[in-house]
């Protein structure tokens, strides 16, 4: 695959920027199946600043899974350092990461991942109920929530209920719910049509522009044009990053 993007950084960061969200250095990841290793990330130096919009592309099986599983706290490196929001990931116990992954984490899947047994309204809630929030703001903050990502008609829906299109911005209100550091999306409009994956990226873009922080594997080359950063992983190493820290 050839590099495909122009290179832009409309958003210049310089080394050294104060407390960035995510600061990985020399992370591995092998997945060890007995006899067969594979390194999956071998060496992997990123960081992400507030505020910014990165994707990340590169083959089938290059590792970028392996990676967004690792900001995400889904998973733990092998070896390197992993910071988020400047508190070092590894002393974090059972409960630190699940708290971590409940207040700084949003996560958006390629497919959905909502709860089918539940409306549009309860999928939102879900997070809040792990954050304790008590049960009236729950309700609001996952009621404005999904009228902020144009769903305030399909509260009571259930994922069967709802298109595909629709389905993901549940699942996009669902990962702000409790405002977190950054939001990481695994090919988010990787199981959707054109005209439904354009609104997927709108409503992302939009969140971009009132302040989040993305990270976001993709596919899609129009996902990709849209982020001023665009971080290219081969064979578990970053190749090429606009944002020009590598
Ligand atoms: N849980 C696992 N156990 C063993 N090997 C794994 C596991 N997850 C991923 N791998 C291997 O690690 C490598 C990187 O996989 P990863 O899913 O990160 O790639 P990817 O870039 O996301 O690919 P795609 O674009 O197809 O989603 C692959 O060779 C894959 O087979
Ligand atoms: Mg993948």
């Amino acid at each position: 695959m050839n590099w495909p993007w122009s290179a832009k950084n409309d958003n210049p960061r310089t080394p050294g920027d104060p407390a960035p969200i995510i600061r990985m250095q020399g992370i591995c990841k092998v997945y060890d199946k007995g006899t067969v290793k594979v390194e999956a990330l071998r060496g992997i130096d990123f960081e992400v600043a507030r505020g910014e919009f990165v994707a990340v592309v590169g083959p089938s099986g290059s590792g970028k899974s392996s990676l967004l599983n690792l900001i995400g706290c889904l998973d733990t490196p092998t070896d390197g350092l992993y910071e988020l929001s400047g508190e070092a990931v590894a002393d974090l116990d059972r409960d630190g990461l699940a708290e971590i992954r409940n207040r700084r984490i949003g996560f958006v899947f390629q497919n959905f991942n909502l709860l089918p047994q539940l409306s549009a309204l309860e999928n939102v809630e879900m997070p809040l109920l792990f954050g304790g929030v008590p049960a009236r703001r729950r309700r609001k903050r996952a009621q404005e929530l999904l009228e902020q990502v144009g769903l305030g008609d399909r509260l009571t829906h259930r994922p069967t209920e709802l298109s595909g299109g629709q389905m993901q911005r549940v699942a996009v209100a669902r990962a702000l719910a409790m405002d977190p550091d950054v939001i990481l999306a695994d090919e988010p409009t990787g199981n959707l049509d054109t005209s439904s994956g354009s609104d997927v990226l709108s409503l992302l873009t939009q969140l971009w522009k009132q302040g989040s922080t993305l990270v976001v594997v993709t596919h899609d080359i129009s996902m990709a044009e849209r982020a001023p950063r665009i971080v290219e992983i081969r064979d578990g190493v970053i190749v090429n990053d606009t944002g020009g820290l590598q």
